[in-house]
């Protein structure tokens, strides 16, 4: 156990969702951006709360714990944990909310991984996804694990269950990761509030097809087989009204050589796969030139999948 006031230093990645055909089972970690978080254990006393939160960024997120996405995963781990202690927690976030790079769940992620530091490592990954969902839930009013799981455990993750929690991490070839955040906000409940709750059994077959083909591409690091499954035909045709520039901008990063790619999780930000850095370079000039052209104001990040998730250092 880390010793009472001692403080820890935290990095928790952004992560991509759905992985474009596995809606809420596929996601990956990547290097870059991540969030920064400072956490401390507090003895727990009356008139003291167990949890307190503080903000250093610019995003002016609540701070009461049931409210706050790290606060909400704190409160779950808490109710299995040594009575006698609460936490401190500084939230630094360099991943901008709504921006569909799981900015939740970094915070949800980064704060338990920490918390179980603190603690002496008393839980498992698995316990650890099952707090950090609570956070997804004050995100966007549902438990998913697609972000939290690779976030987590770092790489690829396929989830393949969560009522019982079932998270296989598959391996990977070399990629490269392009993304491009157009500055606009998507919040995650109205993008799952859009979806069809119906599908048509062929649209499931390709989708199955796909998930399966993506999985089995990875596993083989067989790059084309990657591309062509990296396909979705139920999610996407309706999310992608939300993103100005989609259909264009997914074509010109396929000419330019991206494998391929999509929505990265609920959106605005897209991402797309490539096998070397000259390509994925490549496609980030492609994303700005595009969004420069129709003045919309983006940010980039050309990065690799992150084969650690959240880390945690010990501060001097
Ligand atoms: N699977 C979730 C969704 C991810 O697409 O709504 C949210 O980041």
């Amino acid at each position: 156990m880390v010793p009472i006031h001692q403080w820890i230093k935290i990095k928790a990645p952004a992560t991509v969702a759905n992985m474009v055909c596995g809606f809420d089972i596929l996601g990956f970690a990547v290097c870059d951006p991540y969030d920064e978080m400072e956490m401390r254990l507090v003895p727990r006393a009356e008139n003291v709360p167990a949890i307190t939160i503080i903000n250093i960024d610019e995003y002016n997120l609540p701070t009461q714990p049931e409210k706050n996405v790290a606060g909400a995963a704190l409160l779950a781990l808490l109710e299995e944990s040594p009575k006698e202690f609460g936490f401190e927690v500084k939230i630094n976030k360099l991943i901008k909310p709504g921006s569909g790079v799981g900015s939740s769940a970094a915070s949800s992620a980064g704060a338990v991984v920490g918390a179980n530091y603190l603690l002496g490592n008393i839980f498992s990954k698995d316990d650890l996804v099952r707090f950090a969902m609570n956070g997804e839930k004050v995100a966007s009013g549902v438990k998913h694990a697609d972000n939290i799981a690779p976030c987590i455990h770092g790489g690829v993750t396929l989830v393949r269950s969560i009522f019982p929690l079932e998270i296989i991490t598959l391996p990977s070839p070399q990629l490269y990761v392009t993304i491009v955040h157009p500055q606009i906000e998507v919040r995650t409940s109205d993008a799952r509030s859009i979806l069809r709750q119906q599908v048509l059994l062929k649209d499931a077959i390709k989708q199955w097809g796909n998930i399966a083909g993506l999985v089995a591409g990875l596993m083989k690091s067989d790059y084309d087989l990657i591309g062509r499954s990296l396909e979705d035909v139920i999610i996407e045709p309706v999310r992608s009204i939300l993103i100005p520039g989609f259909d264009e901008l997914k074509k010109q990063c396929k000419e330019a050589g991206a494998l391929g790619g999509g929505i990265s999780g609920s959106g605005p930000s897209i991402f797309m796969l490539s096998k070397t850095k000259d390509i994925a370079l490549l496609v980030q000039a492609k994303m700005k030139a595009l969004y420069d052209s129709i003045g919309l104001p983006h940010h980039t990040y050309v990065t690799t999948i992150n084969p650690a998730g959240v880390e945690i250092e010990t501060k001097n």
